[in-house]
C-alpha cells in the first residue's frame, strides 16, 4: 500500500551553485559539499585547510528561501562539513560566483586585493566569502559587526590588520577622507617629512553595486517542491533519509535507533573524518516543522531542536530589546556564551539539540541549560511526549544524557528569569574566538524578596568531568545564607573540595581548570554584589572601588592601525615601481579563486591517489605489516612501502642517509611513513589505509629535552661560541644569577598542507613533479636518488605554496619522494594532499628549546657575562637541526653588548616527529632566552626591564660575541624611534596608575629590540641563478630560483626587473619555479630570496642591457619594442642566466673566526597589555614597531610581512601549544586544538613605521630582508604580560622574580598571577604523577 510519503519520496538531490542547477540522482551521503564543489563541479577556488570547520577556508555562502517569512536568507556555511544532500532545495554561492578576472571582480575581492589583504591566498576565498555573505544580509555594516564576521576564518600570513582595512571601507563608520581622517591624526602628526602613510588608492576601489549580485533561482522561491519531497539517498556505506513530519521521524527513529540525527553534521562530521565511526543512516530533522518552532510562551521561549544556534542568539536578542531586564537574565548569558561559540559558519547550522545530546563535557551551551534548569520535551515512537528537566540528574556518563536512544528531542525551553533572580555565564579558551572551552559555566542565585538572603543557587560546571557537572552540596551549603565576603571563602574552599582533578587528568591543566572554579565563582559574587549595591538592597560588604574592573564582560574596541613609511625619492621614474607599495601579483586571481594550487590541478588521466599507512607508536620495532584487508577494498590498487624504492630508501637534508623514505624495520616517531596505499580516489585511498596492519614491538622512547638530556641522546657533538673572559667577569660582577626557561615549538600552521602531484613521462624515467615545496632543488635531487635515476630525468615545478614558513624547506620531500615512487612503479600519475591532521602529526615544527643560564651584572643593569646552555628538540632526524642552532647561538645575543659571553647548543635526538625550520630559524628561540635573563636581571635590580634593554644595546662599531662588526648599526634608533612614537614613558606611568586602581586587570608596557642576522648559516646557500628570456613582443619571461609562497617574492623580482632593464613591470611575467629553468637553487628560506635572486636578477638583466646598448645608440628614441625586434634580426641573444653569490661572508665554528651573516635586519617593537588576573585571559592594547627594512623594495609587501611575522610570533609566545603526550602521541592535530591566532588577537592599535634613512650597501637596490626578522618582536607582548602578572603578585605579596615559560598561555598567566583562590591547588612535585601533556 502506498503511503503520502511514498508518493514523495525521492532520491534525486536538487540544488544550484552559482545560478547553475544541479541534479544528482543518488548522491553519496558520505560526500560533503567541498568535496562536490571541487571534484564533481571541479570549482577549486573553495579550499580545503582542514576538514572540521576550524579555518573557514571552505566557506560558501549558501541561500534559502524562507516560506514562513516569505524572505531569502543568507548564511556562511564551512563546505568542508556541510553534506551535499543537505544541499536539496538551497542555492550556493562559491567566491567563482560573485566575480572573476575575465568578467570583473566583486567589490569586495578588489578591496581585499587592493588592500594587500591577500598573501598566499588560500585562505583568502574562504574570506571573501564570509565578507560577501554580510554584506548581502547587512549592505553597511559597522565596524564592530564586520570584524566579528571572521571569526570562522583564519589567515598565517597577513596578520589580519589589511584583511579589516580593505573591508572597513564597506562600513558605516568608514570615513571617505581615508588616511587623511581626523581619526588617523594623532599618530600621522609624527610622521617625518617624506614619509606616506598610504599604502592602498581608495579612490581605485570599486564601488557597490547591488544589481550585480547573484540573483536566488526563482524555481526555488515559487515552488515548495524541494521542500516537501521525503529524500532517500543510498551510498556505498550510509543511506540519508530526510522526512517532512514528526510521525515519519519518529518512524525513521524506531525502524533504526542507532541512526544520527542530522542537522548542522558539525559533531557528526568531525566524528566521521577524524575519530573515523560509522554511521549506516543518517536523518535529517531539517524539515520536521515541530523541530524548528519557536514559541514564546509564559515560563520562557522554546526552542524546536533543530533551530540553529544563530537563529537563537536572534531571536534572544530580540526577546532582550521586549522583555524588561529582569526576565531575560538567561537570555542574556545565552547570548553572551554564543558570542564566544565557533564562528559564524558553524551557529548558522548547527542546532541545539545537537549541542545537547552530544553531551560533550566542554559543551557551551549545557552548563547555562543546567544551571537554569532549562525544560525539554522529548518524544519516541514507543514512548508519548514527555518532559525532562535538566538539571544535575541529566547528564549519566561520558557522552550520555536521560533521553533515550529512541527518543527525538523536540524542543528546550529556556525560562525567564525573575525580579530577584541573577544568572551569567562564563568560559575560557585559549583563544576568545571559535574555541572551545577549558572550563565554562552557569551560575544563577534567587535571593529571598529584596534582600541579600540566597533563596536558591545553582551551578554548573563544564570541563571539570566527564559530564557537566553540578556541585550539589556546595550549591545546597549557600541556600539560606547571606551573599556577603564571608561566602566566597566557604564555597571556594567546598569547590575545592566537589571539584577534583587528579593531577594527570585528561586534558591536563588540572591545577589551572579547578582555579577557574573559583574565579568564575568570584567574579559571578562580585557581579551579583554590584547588582545589589545598585539596586540598595541592605547589603553586609560592598564591592571595593578597586574590584570593579573584575566583572565586566570582555569588551574590545574596533580595531585601527597606521602604516608609516619613506616615499620614493622625487625625482624617480614613474615607471619604475621599486619602493612603490603595488600590490600582490597574484592577489586578483586569488581572491577570486583562480589561482592554482597544487589541488585544484585537474584530474589526470588515469591519476591515482595515495594515502599514507604511518606508525601509531613513537619507537617500536615493526613485526610485520599486513596490507590484506586493504587491497581487497573497493577502488584500491596496490599498497607501495620501501621494497618499492628502486633507488635509495634513506635521504638527508644535510646529513646524508638521516632518515628512511619507508621505515623498513623500526619507526622512530608518530606519524612516520611506513607505505602507501594507492587508489582510485582520495576516499578509497584514506578508507584503506586505515585497514592496513602494523604489528608491534614497542621500544623506549625518549620525547621531551629533559628526557634527552638524562638519556644523554643527543645528535653530534655540542658546539660552543665564546668571547671575552666569562668566569672572571662573573667574580668581577655586582650580581650573578642563574635561572632555566622553556619554550615550547610552534606548528607551521600554513593554510595549505603538504601537497604532490608525480606524474611519469614515460620516456627514459622521466617525470614531473608538482609540489608544494620551499626547495624544488632538494625535492629533485631526493627523487631522483630514490628512483635511482640522473637528477636529468626529474623537473620539479612549483607555482605558488598556500603558505610554507619554513614548512615546506625540507619536510616536503618526507611526502613528495613516496608519491614518486609509486608513481614510478605504476607508470601513472600519482597525488597527494595530507589532511591537516596527519600534517600536523607526521611533518614536524618549530624546535621546543630549553635553556640554562647564568648571568652577571653590575648594579647599573649593565650586563657583564652570560654563559648560556641551549638545548633543543630535535626529533626522529637531524634534517636542519643544527643549522637551527647555530642560530639560536648567533643570536643569543639579541641586541646587546654582552662583553663575555658563552653560549653551548645541544641538539637532542627524540622519538617525535623531526623538528625543522620555522620563520626564524631558531633565532627567536635564542633571543628568547636572552630576554628572559634580561627580565631577570631588571627584576633583582628593581629596575623596568626596558631601562636594562636600553642600557645594554649594541652601539655603531661593536662587536658580536662571533666577533661580526655592527657597522652601520640601526638598533637603537628603531628603539628610540619606537620609545618616541608609542609614548612609552607617559603610557608607563598611567600603566602604573591603572595597576593601582586595579586588583583583578592589571596592565603591563614594555620595549623589546631586535637584531636578525641575514645570510644561511650554510655558506653554500648563499648563491641563487635568474633565466630572462625577451621575446619578439618586448615582453619578459623572468625565471628565478626563488618559490612564492604568499611572502610576495615574485612581485619584488618584478620589481628589480623593471628598474634593471628600465621597462614597466607589466612587460614582465613571472610563470612558475622550476628545476629545468634554473638548477640547483636553494631552498626559499633565511629570509635571503629577495636579496639573492635579485641581485641574480639584476647580473642576467645587465648582461641583457649590454648586448642591445648597441641597438638603443643606433635608434636613441626607440622604444623598449623597436630594440627588442632589432635585436632579433641582428641575432642577439635576448636570454640569459644571472648568478650571484654573497661576498665575504662564512664562520667557521671550530675556530670560532669569520663573519657568518651579510648584515643585519633590526627593530624594536613597544607593547602594552591587559590581563584578567582571574582567569589568564589577555587583550593586546597596542602595539607599535619600528622596522628597519633599509630602503624598502616594497612598503606593502614589507609591513605584510611585519605585521604578519608579529602575529605569527605572537601565537609562538602567548598561544600555540603543541600537546604530546608522554609516550609521544600528539593530541594537537587541528584547529579545534590547536589555536592560532584568529581576527580578534590583533592589537586593538596597530601602528608600523619603516624606519627612515636606513641604507644598505650589501643587498639589492639598498634593501633588507624582512621575512624573519620581525618575528621576535612579538616578544614585547609576552614581556609586556610577565610587567603584568608581576604587577598582580605584588598586590597578592608576592614579591621578586618568577618563572613565564612562553607560551604564556592563559593557564601559564593565571597561575602565575598566584592568589587566594590558587593556594588552593598547589602543583604536585614533578615525578610524583604521569602529566597528560608534556613540554616537549
Ligand atoms: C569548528 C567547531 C567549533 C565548535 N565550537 C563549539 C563551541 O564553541 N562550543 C560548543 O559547545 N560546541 C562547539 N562545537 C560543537 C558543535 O558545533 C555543537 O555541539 C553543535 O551544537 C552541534 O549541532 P549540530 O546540529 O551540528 O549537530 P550534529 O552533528 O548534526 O548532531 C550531533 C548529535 O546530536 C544528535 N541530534 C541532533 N538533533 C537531535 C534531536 N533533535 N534529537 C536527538 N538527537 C539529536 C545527533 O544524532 C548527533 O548524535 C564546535 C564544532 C565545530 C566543528
Ligand atoms: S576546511 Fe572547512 S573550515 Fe577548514
Ligand atoms: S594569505 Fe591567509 S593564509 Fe596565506
Amino acid at each position: 500500500m502506498s503511503t503520502e510519503s511514498d508518493t514523495r519520496k525521492s532520491n534525486v538531490l536538487i540544488f544550484f551553485v552559482n545560478g547553475k542547477k544541479i541534479i544528482e540522482a543518488n548522491p553519496e551521503p558520505e560526500t560533503t559539499l567541498l568535496q562536490y564543489l571541487r571534484r564533481k563541479l571541479f570549482l577549486t577556488g573553495t579550499k580545503l585547510g582542514c576538514g572540521e570547520g576550524g579555518c573557514g577556508a571552505c566557506t560558501v555562502m549558501v541561500s534559502r528561501y524562507d516560506r514562513q517569512s516569505s524572505q531569502i536568507c543568507h548564511y556562511s556555511v564551512n563546505a568542508c562539513l556541510a553534506p551535499v544532500c543537505s544541499m536539496h532545495g538551497l542555492a550556493v554561492t562559491t567566491v567563482e560566483g560573485i566575480g572573476s578576472i575575465k568578467h570583473g571582480l566583486h567589490p569586495v575581492q578588489d578591496r581585499l586585493a587592493r588592500s594587500h589583504g591577500s598573501q598566499c591566498g588560500f585562505c583568502t576565498p574562504g574570506i571573501v566569502m564570509s565578507m560577501y555573505t554580510l554584506l548581502r544580509n547587512e549592505p553597511q555594516p559597522s565596524i564592530a559587526h564586520m570584524e566579528k564576521a571572521f571569526e570562522g576564518n583564519l589567515c598565517r600570513c597577513t596578520g589580519y590588520r589589511p584583511i579589516l582595512d580593505g573591508f572597513r571601507t564597506f562600513t558605516k563608520e568608514y570615513c571617505q577622507m581615508g588616511e587623511k581622517c581626523c581619526q588617523n591624526q594623532a599618530y600621522v602628526q609624527n610622521q617625518e617629512e617624506g614619509t606616506s602613510t598610504r599604502l592602498v588608492n581608495g579612490e581605485a576601489y570599486l564601488p557597490v553595486d547591488s544589481t550585480q549580485d547573484p540573483i536566488f533561482p526563482s524555481e526555488l522561491q515559487t515552488s515548495d517542491r524541494c521542500d516537501s519531497e521525503y529524500l532517500v539517498f543510498h551510498g556505498e556505506r550510509v543511506t540519508w533519509y530526510r522526512p517532512n513530519s514528526l510521525t515519519e521521524l519518529l518512524d525513521l527513529k524506531a525502524q533504526f535507533p542507532d541512526a544520527k540525527l542530522v542537522v548542522g553534521n558539525t559533531e557528526i562530521g568531525v566524528e566521521m573524518k577524524f575519530k573515523h565511526m560509522k554511521y549506516p543512516v543518517m536523518i535529517a530533522p531539517t524539515h520536521v516543522p515541530e523541530l524548528l518552532t519557536v514559541e514564546h510562551t509564559e515560563q520562557g521561549i522554546r526552542f524546536g531542536g533543530a533551530v540553529t544556534l544563530s537563529q537563537i542568539d536572534n531571536e534572544l536578542k530580540s526577546a532582550m530589546e521586549k522583555y524588561p531586564d529582569y526576565k531575560t537574565g538567561v537570555f542574556a548569558a545565552v547570548v553572551e556564551m554564543l558570542r564566544w561559540f565557533a564562528g559564524y559558519q558553524i551557529r548558522n547550522v548547527a542546532a541545539v539539540a545537537g549541542n545537547i545530546i552530544t553531551a560533550s563535557p566542554i559543551s557551551d551551551l549545557n552548563p547555562l541549560f543546567l544551571a537554569c534548569g532549562a525544560m525539554l520535551q522529548v518524544q519516541s515512537k514507543a514512548n508519548a511526549r514527555r518532559e525532562v528537566k535538566m538539571d544535575e540528574t541529566f547528564f549519566r556518563g561520558y557522552r550520555k544524557t536521560a533521553i533515550s536512544q529512541d527518543e527525538i528531542l523536540l524542543n528546550i525551553l529556556l525560562p525567564f528569569t525573575t525580579k530577584n533572580e541573577y544568572f551569567c555565564g562564563y568560559k575560557q579558551a585559549y583563544r576568545r574566538e571559535d574555541d572551545i572551552a577549558t572550563v565554562n559555566a552557569g551560575m544563577r542565585v534567587v535571593f529571598e524578596g529584596n534582600t541579600n538572603v540566597v533563596k536558591e543557587f545553582t551551578l554548573a560546571y563544564g570541563g571539570m568531568a566527564v559530564v557537566t557537572v553540578m556541585p550539589t552540596k556546595t550549591m545546597a551549603s549557600v541556600v539560606g545564607r547571606s551573599w556577603d565576603d564571608s561566602l566566597v571563602s566557604d564555597v571556594c574552599g567546598s569547590l575545592a573540595d566537589e571539584l577534583p582533578l587528579s593531577p594527570g587528568a585528561p586534558g591536563g591543566m588540572a591545577e589551572y581548570r579547578r582555579s577557574l572554579t573559583l574565579s568564575f565563582f568570584f567574579k559571578f559574587y562580585l557581579t551579583v554584589l554590584q547588582q545589589l549595591q545598585a539596586k540598595h538592597v541592605p547589603l553586609k560588604s560592598k564591592v571595593p572601588s578597586y574590584f570593579q574592573s573584575a566583572t565586566p564582560t570582555f569588551h574590545r574596541d574596533p580595531s585601527k592601525s597606521s602604516q608609516v613609511y619613506q616615499e620614493v625619492a622625487p625625482g624617480q621614474l614613474e615607471q619604475d615601481p621599486v619602493g612603490r607599495p603595488i600590490g600582490h601579483l597574484s592577489g586578483q586571481k586569488q581572491v577570486s579563486g583562480e589561482a592554482v594550487y597544487i589541488d585544484d590541478i585537474p584530474k589526470l588521466h588515469n591519476e591515482l591517489y595515495l594515502a599514507f599507512v604511518t606508525s601509531s607508536k613513537a619507537h617500536a620495532r615493526i613485526l610485520s605489516v599486513d596490507p590484506s584487508e586493504a587491497l581487497a577494498m573497493p577502488g584500491v590498487v596496490d599498497y607501495v612501502s620501501h621494497k618499492d624504492v628502486p633507488g635509495h630508501n634513506k635521504w638527508g637534508a644535510v646529513f646524508p642517509d638521516d632518515e628512511e623514505i619507508f621505515a623498513s624495520s623500526e619507526v622512530l616517531c608518530q606519524g612516520q611513513i611506513i607505505g602507501a596505499i594507492l587508489a582510485e580516489d582520495q576516499v578509497h585511498a584514506q578508507r584503506a589505509a586505515k585497514c592496513v596492519k602494523v604489528e608491534y614491538e614497542e621500544l623506549e622512547p625518549i620525547i621531551t629535552i629533559k628526557d634527552a638530556i638524562k638519556a644523554g641522546s643527543f645528535y653530534l657533538a655540542p658546539k660552543l661560541l665564546s668571547c671575552g673572559d666569562v668566569d672572571t667577569a662573573f667574580d668581577q660582577a655586582d650580581h650573578v644569577i642563574e635561572g632555566e626557561s622553556h619554550m615550547g615549538g610552534q606548528e607551521h600552521f600554513y593554510l595549505e598542507t603538504h601537497a604532490t602531484l608525480a606524474v611519469p613521462c614515460g620516456e627514459d624515467g622521466e617525470m614531473e613533479l608538482f609540489v608544494s615545496t620551499q626547495n624544488a632543488s632538494e625535492t629533485q635531487h631526493v627523487t631522483a636518488e630514490a628512483l635511482g635515476l640522473p637528477a636529468n630525468r626529474i623537473v620539479v615545478r612549483v607555482k605558488r605554496l598556500g603558505g610554507g614558513f619554513g614548512g615546506k624547506e625540507t619536510r616536503s620531500v618526507v611526502f613528495s619522494t613516496p608519491c614518486a615512487v609509486a608513481a614510478h612503479k605504476h607508470g601513472r600519475p600519482v597525488r597527494v594532499m595530507l589532511d591537516r591532521d596527519e600534517d600536523m602529526v607526521m611533518s614536524g615544527g618549530r624546535h621546543p628549546f630549553f635553556a640554562k643560564y647564568k648571568v652577571g651584572f653590575m648594579k647599573t643593569g649593565k650586563i657583564v657575562a652570560a654563559d648560556v646552555h641551549l638545548y633543543s628538540n630535535a626529533g626522529m632526524s637531524i634534517d636542519l637541526s643544527s643549522a637551527v642552532m647555530d642560530r639560536a647561538m648567533f643570536h643569543i645575543d639579541n641586541a646587546y653588548k654582552i662583553p663575555n659571553l658563552r653560549v653551548r647548543g645541544y641538539v637532542c635526538r627524540t622519538h617525535t616527529a623531526s623538528n625543522t625550520a620555522f620563520r626564524g630559524f631558531g633565532g627567536p628561540q635564542g633571543m628568547m632566552m636572552t630576554e628572559q635573563f634580561v627580565s631577570d636581571v631588571a627584576v633583582t635590580l628593581g629596575m623596568h626591564p626596558s631601562e636594562v634593554r636600553e642600557l645594554n644595546l649594541y652601539q655603531e662599531g661593536d662587536r658580536t660575541h662571533y666577533g661580526q662588526e655592527l657597522k652601520p648599526c640601526f638598533i637603537r634608533k628603531c628603539f628610540d624611534e619606537v620609545v618616541r612614537l608609542s609614548g612609552f614613558h607617559r603610557r608607563k606611568k598611567d600603566v602604573d596608575i591603572f595597576n593601582s586602581e586595579n586588583r583583578w586587570k592589571k596592565r603591563g608596557i614594555t620595549v623589546v629590540p631586535t637584531k636578525y642576522g641575514i645570510s644561511y648559516t650554510a655558506l653554500h646557500l648563499n648563491q641563487a641563478g635568474a633565466l630572462v628570456h625577451i621575446y619578439q613582443d618586448g615582453s619578459v619571461l623572468l625565471t628565478h630560483g626563488g618559490v612564492e609562497m604568499g611572502q610576495g617574492l615574485h612581485t619584488k623580482m618584478i620589481q628589480v626587473a623593471s628598474r634593471a632593464l628600465k621597462i614597466p613591470a607589466e612587460k614582465i611575467h613571472i610563470s612558475e619555479t622550476a628545476t629545468n629553468t634554473v638548477p640547483n637553487t636553494s631552498p626559499t628560506a633565511a629570509s635571503a630570496s629577495s636579496d639573492l635572486n635579485g641581485m641574480a636578477i639584476v647580473n642576467a638583466c645587465q648582461m641583457l642591457l649590454e648586448r642591445l646598448e648597441p641597438v638603443m645608440q643606433e635608434n636613441p628614441k626607440g622604444s623598449w619594442e623597436d630594440w627588442v625586434k632589432a635585436a632579433y634580426f641582428k641575432r642577439i641573444s635576448l636570454s640569459t642566466t644571472g648568478f650571484y653569490k654573497t661576498p665575504g661572508i662564512g664562520f667557521d665554528f671550530k675556530t670560532g673566526t669569520g663573519k657568518p651573516f651579510n648584515y643585519f635586519s633590526n627593530g624594536a617593537a613597544c607593547s602594552e597589555v591587559e590581563i584578567d588576573c582571574l582567569t589568564g585571559d589577555h587583550l593586546v592594547l597596542r602595539t607599535d614597531i619600528v622596522m628597519d627594512v633599509g630602503t624598502s623594495l616594497n612598503p606593502a609587501i614589507d609591513i605584510g610581512q611585519i605585521e604578519g611575522a608579529f602575529m605569527q610570533g605572537y601565537g609562538l609566545m602567548m598561544m600555540e601549544q603543541v600537546k604530546t603526550s608522554p609516550s609521544g602521541m600528539m593530541f594537537t592535530r587541528g584547529p579545534g586544538n590547536y589555536k592560532i591566532p584568529g581576527f580578534g588577537d590583533i592589537p586593538v592599535e596597530f601602528n608600523v613605521t619603516l624606519l627612515k634613512g636606513s641604507v644598505n650597501e650589501r643587498a639589492v637596490y639598498s634593501s633588507k630582508a624582512i621575512g624573519e626578522p620581525p618575528l621576535f618582536l612579538s616578544a614585547s607582548v609576552f614581556f609586556a604580560v610577565k610587567e603584568a602578572i608581576m604587577a598582580a603578585r605584588e598586590d597578592a605579596g608576592h614579591h621578586g622574580n618568577f618563572r613565564l615559560d612562553s607560551p604564556a598561555t592563559p593557564e601559564c598567566i593565571r597561575m602565575a598571577c598566584e592568589d587566594q583562590f590558587t593556594q588552593h591547588f598547589p602543583k604536585p612535585a614533578e615525578g610524583t604523577y604521569q602529566p597528560w601533556f608534556v613540554d616537549l
